[in-house]
């Protein structure tokens, strides 16, 4: 069969196996030849490791320097009579391929991550090929629901403001439009589902559940993954659900953070910069702000993927520092380029003349929808998609 792209709204429907293991392949090239990991962490467990910065962690740990072996945990599916599966399932198919062929064990475990049957998996093979221990748990999961525990219900996250309603742009990357819409504010019982979706309970009990199974490595250290922003942003980020959900996330590195004391380890948010990626497109009125950022770190020079933002922080912040460099509230920032001063006062220049007639020409639409498109397999200039796939080769990859 042939694979072309089925877009969505801003959901890609499809994806290309091949289009994935070219991505997979370009992040490995791109770590190898930056500044390596030093002292780094042999045995990681990546909790939402099949794409975006879990991934990007996953390939930096594995091929930047620090030869790490790895456990990922993903929610994927695979193929089907009606569908090949999805990117995340081939990204990580071929990235195991890729590190075992450097002689690295690279274990997939596909389930879902709240569910207690995936913790007793992961468990059982940090004994099998950890030797019972972890030396590093990275938490990057991006989910809209949780199943409540004991039942049959669920909470579902609600990307909405806090307090008043919010008009702003979304972009269907389906019809490249603009899509104006009006957000109304959050109930209270929609900013605490969010919370327990987003925020940081569920962390917690994963590294209680493996202290209790006694795989805590002395001076294991464990991350998540938040975002801030600058102001522009903050009415639907950073004073909305989300945002809400990110500030229980750095209090609970706190709390985890004197947990791990007991082992000499530590815990920490760790504050990224917006990307693309299969989860930000979703957040309402974010993505005019992506546009015009991209424009601006693209023309001077600073602009990051997700594996320049992982191979920096573990190279150049997590590990080999006397001191790992903090903020006032203890939060490691990885969004440092992202909120330069400079680079804020022309995206916001850009962001007062962006509309729906413009947006892809003043801001960068193209690098936004080419990267979405690369999360999916597709748009890579290597790979030939007027090839014929059989579907057979690829019922037999096994995760
Ligand atoms: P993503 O959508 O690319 O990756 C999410 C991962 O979670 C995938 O591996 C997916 O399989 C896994 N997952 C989702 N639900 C699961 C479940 N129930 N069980 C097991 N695995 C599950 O997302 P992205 O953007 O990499 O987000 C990761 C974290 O980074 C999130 O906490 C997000 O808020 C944060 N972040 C994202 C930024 C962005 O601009 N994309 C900026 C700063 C932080």
């Amino acid at each position: 069969m042939l694979i072309e792209p089925i877009i969505k709204g801003v959901v890609a429907k499809n994806a290309h196996p091949l289009g994935c293991q070219e991505a997979v392949k370009q992040q490995i090239k791109f770590v190898k030849s930056a500044p390596q990991i030093k002292d780094g962490p042999k045995r990681v467990l990546i909790i939402g490791a099949s794409s975006g910065f879990g991934l990007a962690a996953r390939i930096a740990l594995t091929f930047g320097g620090a030869k790490a072996d790895t456990i990922g945990v993903s929610f994927e599916r695979g193929p089907n009579e009606k569908s090949l599966g999805t990117a995340g399932w081939y990204n990580n198919i071929y990235f195991k391929k890729e590190a075992e062929r450097e002689q690295r064990t690279a274990i997939n475990i596909v389930g879902d991550a709240f569910s207690q049957e995936t913790r007793s998996q992961v468990v059982e093979a940090i004994e099998t090929y950890f030797e019972g221990e972890v030396d590093l748990i990275i938490y990057s999961l991006a989910a809209a629901v949780r199943p409540k525990p004991g039942s049959e219900e669920f909470w579902r996250s609600a990307i909405k403001p806090i307090g008043e309603s919010v008009t702003g742009a979304t972009i269907s990357l389906e019809h490249d439009s603009w899509v104006t819409n009006t957000l109304e504010a959050a109930t209270e019982e929609e900013a605490q589902s969010t919370l327990k979706v987003m925020g940081g309970e569920d962390w917690e009990s994963w590294i209680d559940e493996l202290i209790n199974a006694e795989s805590i490595a002395p001076g294991c250290k464990t991350i998540a993954f938040s975002y801030v922003g600058p102001e522009v942003t903050h009415p639907i980020y950073l004073d909305g659900t989300l945002g809400r959900a990110k500030i229980d996330l750095h209090q609970t590195s706190h709390a985890l953070n004197l947990e791990l004391a007991n082992f000499g380890g530590n815990a920490y948010a760790t504050v990224c910069k917006a990307l693309v990626t299969k989860a930000s497109v979703f957040i309402p009125g974010l993505s005019p702000y992506l546009l015009a950022l991209y424009k601006v770190m693209k023309d001077k020079g600073t602009h990051e993927g997700c594996i320049q933002q992982m191979q920096r922080l573990f190279s150049s912040k997590l590990y080999g520092q006397e001191k790992i460099p903090l903020d006032g509230e203890r939060l490691i920032r990885m969004d440092d380029l992202e909120l330069d001063a400079e680079t804020q006062s022309h995206v916001t220049e850009i962001l007062k003349n962006m509309d729906e007639n413009n947006f892809q020409t003043l801001g960068d639409y193209q690098g936004f929808k080419q990267e979405f498109l690369q999360l999916n397999g597709f748009a890579q200039q290597s790979v030939d998609y007027s090839q014929q796939l059989n579907t057979s080769d690829f019922i037999k990859l096994v995760p």
